[in-house]
């Protein structure tokens, strides 16, 4: 069964296809249109989004397959999770029949599935997103989980591919944690971290003593970026980090502190906000480029000056995220167009 949980688990030819039917699709929005007719994919949020829940929607159905949005808990059933306890809770629908029913119905399963925030490594290995797996029939598309946002990874991977006229490898990119008032998840930048380790850039991880990311995640950024010929550094030196870059990619996550001491996180994070996206900061750099996943706060990680300005790249990436959805669905429906795009 194929899914795409993470792009670790995706071989490199089909990668580097993915970004090439990507960059097709960016430029003829009618390519493959009407592809998949007849199929569906069944795409369920327990969270919110905006750009992935409209691309994936336009994408599959420019594609010719109908998609169908599911909000567990807001208009259809909550779901129970433990298996062999009694369901005497709120949740009136059990993940297994749940996943069970939706992959009779659809050709694909598309999931978005934040961090529960309480259980650290459960978080990490998306213990409740290989649930899904474990329960259906049919490909299970992670459209966001605890540790990992392969749909974002592969929409930059083109736009970064894109801009650097299809030689990414070697560009200095800063990877910069920003302040936000919320403790937010580490799948974008994990999923950052290893989508530009793969593409060969030298990667600048910058952060804060205490927000370290998964160091499983940073042993295969390593080796990713070993074997493209990239590299990784770390550093507490936001300014320091940021001479010499070509792009300053900003984000927020909260510190693994959060699991075990919600209040000293929080407190720990606040101490943080000097660390925002100024002008001062762009103009240390080698006349980098702004990136970020979105939604942003104007003021809190980025001021509007840099983000308003001539070398930001975040509608670029918000494009980027429908021609990416077309073609993770190729990929996942494995049509022959994949191999037959002439790239
Ligand atoms: N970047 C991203 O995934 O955006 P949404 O949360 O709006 O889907």
């Amino acid at each position: 069964m194929k899914h795409l949980l993470d792009w670790l688990d995706v071989d490199e030819a089909s990668w580097t296809q993915c970004i090439q039917d990507a960059l097709l699709h960016g430029l003829d929005r009618q390519k493959d249109a009407g592809l998949h007719k007849g199929k569906s994919v069944a795409l369920v949020f327990f969270n919110d989004s905006l750009r992935t829940r409209v691309s994936m929607e336009l994408a599959a159905g420019s594609l010719g397959a109908q998609p169908v949005t599911v909000t567990p808990g807001s208009g259809s059933w909550g779901f129970s999770w433990e298996k062999g306890k009694p369901m005497n809770g709120t949740e009136a629908e059990h993940i297994q029949e749940a996943v069970g029913v939706l992959s009779r119905y659809a050709d694909a399963i598309g999931v978005r599935l934040f961090a529960s925030g309480t259980d650290l490594q459960a978080d990490m290995t998306d213990a409740r997103l290989r649930q899904f797996t474990s329960y259906s029939d049919v490909p299970v598309l992670n459209l966001e989980s605890a540790s990992r946002h392969p749909c974002q990874a592969l929409a930059d991977a083109a736009v970064l591919t894109n801009h650097f006229g299809g030689r990414p490898q070697t560009k200095k990119l800063v990877l910069s944690w920003t302040y936000h008032p919320k403790a937010l998840p580490m799948a974008v930048p994990h999923s950052t971290l290893l989508m530009a380790s793969r593409l060969g850039m030298d990667v600048t991880l910058a952060r804060p003593q205490g927000f370290e990311l998964d160091p499983v995640v940073m042993d295969s950024a390593r080796r990713a970026a070993a074997a493209h010929g990239g590299s990784i550094r770390e550093t507490d030196d936001l300014a320091a980090a940021a001479d010499g870059a070509q792009i300053i990619y900003a984000k927020s996550w909260g510190a693994s502190l959060r699991y075990s001491d919600p209040d000293g996180e929080s407190i720990r994070r606040d101490s943080q906000r000097n660390w925002r996206i100024t002008s001062q900061l762009m103009s240390a750099t080698n006349d980098a480029h702004f990136m970020h996943c979105l939604p942003v706060r104007r003021g809190v990680v980025v001021d509007d000056e840099v983000i308003d300005g001539p070398r930001t790249l975040h509608l670029d990436q918000a494009e980027y995220r429908l021609h990416a959805q077309k073609a993770i669905l190729n990929w996942l429906w494995d049509q022959p167009s994949m191999t037959s795009s002439g790239t």
